[in-house]
């Protein structure tokens, strides 16, 4: 539905999106993830024909956004950063105002209104001033505009930035519903976001894709070099080294780091290679080697910390063999 290839714009010289490439399949819903300056909005504003690219294609079923913006902006709705909201007009008013631009025939302009004012449960507020309504309505009224001329394709630039975790909560079982009706980018600089709402993740940093994936294999393979915390206490055993080596045995323990630990116990924080489950053979191995286990636990969300790492500005990845392909 949407194909972008070797697309790449620069504000003067300096290049905010760099020869990125990546394809959406219909009724698909893609997170375009990526730290601030990525080049996330550059790349949705070429899309939606609001900026012509400096090389490169970008495509919307079939329609080149450059040859043929109309036929692309027919397809697409769009919520930019900040909505295009008018403070001064009723909600209602405002979604009527935009169903015209749109094209939208007066006849059924009312009903159109009144189905997209209910699914974006705006309703309830159609005859309030939008200047007068919470940041989350105001968000939902421009995600009702996005649709209001059922576009097959929706790309949303941040839905959900700015809001409390309530409205975020509301906005993404919004967006989720809109999916396989609809083909959706939306763009965000939050993992948990792409996680919870998304089929699929482009990476992008400093304008280039760094990774493209569904999050299903994405999080596992960055869930599979989980950390792993592990505490014991000397029970008929005292001999550490003996402990140590026994755990450095375990098939599948990638590396073993000694910590600091309470007195009386050791421990040690482990990393395991993706996708190998070693917590049982490190239990065993404790009680073997005579120790008693204190505690095993997960240490905290390694795929932030391979995001950070992908997405820093210290290290510039080459994509990865998905990018690549
Ligand atoms: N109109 C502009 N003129 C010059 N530089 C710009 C302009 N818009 C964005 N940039 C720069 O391009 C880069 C990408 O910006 P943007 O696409 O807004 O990133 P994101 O949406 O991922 O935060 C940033 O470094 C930004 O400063
Ligand atoms: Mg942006």
């Amino acid at each position: 539905m949407i194909k972008v290839e070797g697309l790449t714009k620069r504000y003067n010289r300096f290049p905010a999106v760099q020869n990125i490439d990546f394809e959406v399949p219909k009724g698909r819903i893609v997170g375009f993830l990526g730290p601030n300056g990525a080049g996330k909005t550059t790349t949705m504003r070429i899309l939606t024909c609001f900026l012509p690219p400096t090389s490169g294609t970008a495509t919307v079923a079939g329609f080149d956004v450059l040859k043929q913006p109309m036929e692309v902006k027919k397809r697409i709705g769009y919520l930019p950063e900040s909505p295009p909201v008018y403070p001064e007009m009723e909600v209602h008013e405002y979604l009527s105002f935009v169903g015209r631009l749109k094209g939208i025939p007066s006849s059924s302009l009312a009903q159109r209104v009144r189905e997209v004012s209910e699914r974006c449960n705006v309703a309830d507020v159609s005859k309030k001033l939008i200047a007068k309504l919470s940041k989350g309505y105001r968000q939902r009224v421009g995600l009702a505009q996005a649709i209001i001329h059922n576009p097959d394709v929706l790309i949303l630039d941040e839905p959900t930035a700015g809001l409390d975790p309530k409205q975020i909560h509301e906005t993404r079982d919004l967006i989720r519903s809109l999916a396989g009706e609809h083909t959706i980018i939306l763009s965000t600089h939050i993992l948990p976001e792409v996680e919870q709402t998304c089929d699929e993740v482009v990476i992008i940093t400093r304008g280039q894709v760094v990774a493209r994936d569904s999050v299903r294999n994405l999080t596992s393979r960055l869930r599979g070099q989980e950390a792993i915390a592990l505490e014991a206490h000397p029970g008929s055993a005292r001999d550490e080294s003996a402990l140590e080596s026994a755990l450095r045995g375990v098939p599948g323990v990638s590396t073993l780091t000694r910590r600091a630990a309470r007195s009386g116990t050791v421990h040690f924080e482990i990393e395991s290679e993706p996708g190998v489950h070693v917590r049982g053979a490190l239990a065993r191995a404790v009680i073997e080697s005579g120790w008693e286990l204190e505690e095993l636990r997960a240490v905290a969300v390694s795929l932030e910390e391979v995001f950070l790492e992908l997405t820093s500005t210290e290290s510039a990845p080459a994509p990865t063999q998905e990018a690549a392909q």
